[in-house]
């Protein structure tokens, strides 16, 4: 979506100077009626029993907290946790606000969702909302990702979804939410089903309250077992709704500490177009709406940005979490792809559990930091997902299919616009 035509702040949508909306009329409309529907469900119990009920017997919630000894014993430091987010149906924390916008949509008498979607998890997560409440689905997908995440565009067309690639600009997540975004505006009688705790209020808020189940589960978990919290919690952070999912749950214990860790690529002193960590290296903008840290070029339009792991290749952040890093309250660090690629194996290996690649960046964080923790500290890293979908990414051979996919570029693939998969 193109940067404002009419500006609207909307107070209650703000986070310190982040969030807030930028966007034209047209769709300031559309996010004021989701703003009364949303507190309107959320004030009524049978919409939040119903909720609760789809968590239980649908997703299979809650997700457990695996202890990893193996792992823990080979750094020789602190105890490392995981929030099994992985375990969840459809393989990833993306269908904890799937099913709850999903649930908004069918009250508000919606009958059609539109999705964005990167490493396909989100829009897998959303046509399998889409498919349970009989509604159809179009999921925006950038067409580097359509290559590269191949796997879950079969499951979204399983799932009766329609898949369109989109071939503009780097043809990643970024252009994915334009497309969306522009496909709502043309169609306001759908639903537009936002995958993360980014865009123009009240998406951000929405998406935390869906994902909040997360940080209440691991933090009343992790007391039963343990009898107190961890010292740490750490999370993958690409637009940041598995971070702030987890985060939201520890946010009033000081003592925790919130580390948020964001795709290094080839490296930040690379510079722009080889890495995408928003946080690390961005400074204050605007994209897709609303106000927030941003990886941007000298003409002040969004960068090109570059990760291995599909989710994470966005140029902004959640408003939440930019507000957080400039409260001092959560911290960010970055690892590259190729710590990335080392912490899959490593967990692959030592504890039986393939992890996504984008949760892989925690994991490689955590690789790193537990060396530097006591025997009686712990940290608990969010596995936002299962990383079945990465196996050809990781496994380069199998890869290539008629597309070249390198480092932040798309070869192959010349004219712009869209295609349907
Ligand atoms: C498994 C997994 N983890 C993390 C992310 C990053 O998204 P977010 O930062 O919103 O949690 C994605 C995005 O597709 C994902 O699929």
């Amino acid at each position: 979506m193109r940067q404002t035509s009419t500006r609207q702040k909307n107070a209650r949508g703000t986070y310190g100077e982040y969030g807030g909306r930028f966007v034209p009329d047209s769709i300031g409309v559309l996010l004021d009626e989701l703003e009364c529907a949303f507190d309107s469900a959320m004030a009524d119990p049978s919409f939040v029993a119903e909720m609760d009920r789809l968590l239980g017997e649908y997703v299979g919630r809650p997700s457990p907290i695996t202890e990893c000894a193996n792992l823990s014993r080979e750094l020789k430091g602190g105890r490392l946790f995981l929030k099994r987010e992985d375990l969840n149906h459809t393989g990833a924390h993306k269908i904890n606000n799937a099913l709850g916008q999903a649930l908004l949509a069918k009250r508000m008498g919606k009958t059609r969702l539109i999705a964005e979607t990167g490493a396909g998890m989100h829009g897998t997560a959303s046509a399998t909302a889409a498919a349970l409440m009989g509604m159809s689905c179009t999921v925006y997908m950038g067409a580097v990702d359509v290559a590269r995440q191949a796997r879950n565009v079969s499951r979204m067309k399983a799932l009766g979804a329609t898949v369109v690639a989109v071939r503009e600009g780097q043809g990643t997540l970024k252009e994915a939410v334009d497309a969306a975004l522009a496909a709502w505006v043309e169609d306001p009688e759908a639903f537009y089903l936002l995958g993360s705790v980014v865009g123009p209020a009240p998406y951000p808020e929405i998406v935390r309250t869906f994902q909040s189940v997360i940080g209440r589960e691991a933090r009343r978990q992790f007391l039963e077992r343990e009898g107190r919290l961890p010292d740490e919690v750490a999370a993958c952070v690409g637009g940041g709704s598995n971070a702030m999912g987890l985060f939201s749950g520890f946010l009033e214990d000081r003592e925790v500490v919130l580390t948020g860790v964001e795709p290094g690529g080839k490296g930040l002193e690379k510079g722009l177009g080889f890495h995408a960590a928003t946080l690390c290296a961005g400074s204050r903008g605007v994209v897709h709406g609303f106000r927030t840290v941003v990886l941007s070029d000298a003409s002040g339009e969004p960068a090109p940005v570059h990760s291995i792991a599909a989710g994470l290749d966005y140029p902004g952040v959640g408003p939440e979490l930019a507000h957080l890093r400039d409260t001092g309250r959560a911290r960010y660090v970055a690892v590259t792809d190729d710590e990335a690629l080392e912490a899959f194996r490593r967990l692959c290996r030592s504890e039986g559990i393939i992890p996504a690649l984008e949760s892989a960046h925690a994991l490689a964080y955590a690789l790193k930091r537990l060396p530097e923790m006591k025997p009686d500290q712990a940290l608990l890293v969010n596995l936002s997902g299962r990383g079945d979908k990465d196996l050809d990414t990781v496994f380069p051979e199998k890869h290539q299919k008629g597309f070249t996919v390198g480092a932040g570029g798309l070869n192959g693939i010349q004219s712009r616009g869209l295609f349907y998969v």
